[in-house]
């Protein structure tokens, strides 16, 4: 994915620390989740590399899928400080990725498939990479359970992907990772940090059926 050399210093620069900050709410959330991941790791959206604290000594190495080249390129700097091993690859995950079949322990996948325009093939690919049974942890935002918060949400859904670069605040995630395959038993409905319209969230582990 080639952009301007403008376009890349606006995500590593701009869109990045908007992200950071918008962010900080769920830090919690993500050292809770990353607590149980183990080996060979890949994090698909890995964005500015907000989880990347949270891996325990027991990820042995990452693996970091980003489109956007801007985050790529501050991921990749965070990688390098932190002193883990590591391979940043630049790419959506929505498409065949340079990485072997079920070569991973776990895949992470943190409030990313609200603005993927592919989902079920974002989540072959996941499924593709995992080795049998390995865990996907997952932390999103999604459709509320509540009648009237969805409604609302749904009222709100035109104007607000507009403005956050196409993220849907009412996608019913629990139903696409089932229709991917994965079954979602270990992944629990929450209410995150975050302000209205994306509050309702999904916290936990699918695993490949
Ligand atoms: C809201 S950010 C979240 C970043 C990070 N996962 C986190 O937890 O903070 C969403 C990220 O997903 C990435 N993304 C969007 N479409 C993608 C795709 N098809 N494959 C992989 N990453 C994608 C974006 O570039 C962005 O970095």
């Amino acid at each position: 994915m080639s952009r301007s050399w403008l376009g890349r210093a606006y995500d590593r620069e701009v869109l990045g620390r908007v992200l950071d900050a918008a962010m900080r709410g769920v830090e919690p959330l993500r050292a809770k989740l990353l607590a149980d991941a183990r080996g060979r790791v890949v994090e698909l959206g890995f964005g500015t590399g907000s989880n990347l604290p949270f891996y325990p000594e027991a990820v042995t190495s990452l693996v970091a899928v980003e489109p956007s080249e801007g985050l790529a390129e501050l991921a990749r700097e965070r990688l390098r400080r932190s002193g883990r091993a590591h391979e940043v690859v630049v790419g959506s995950a929505s498409r065949a990725l340079p990485l072997d079949a079920h070569s991973f322990d776990a895949a992470v996948l943190t409030f990313v498939l609200c603005s993927v325009k592919r989902v079920p093939d974002l989540l072959a690919e996941a499924r593709r990479l995992l080795a049998p049974g390995a865990p996907l942890f997952v932390a999103e935002h999604v459709l509320a359970p509540t009648r009237a918060t969805a409604t609302a949400q749904r009222l709100v859904r035109p104007a607000w992907k507009a403005a956050l670069g196409g993220c849907d605040p009412a996608r019913d995630t629990r139903a696409l990772l089932e229709a991917a395959g994965f079954d979602t038993r270990e992944v629990r409905d929450e209410t995150l940090a975050l302000p209205f319209p994306v509050k309702s969230g999904l916290v936990g582990v699918a695993r490949p059926r």
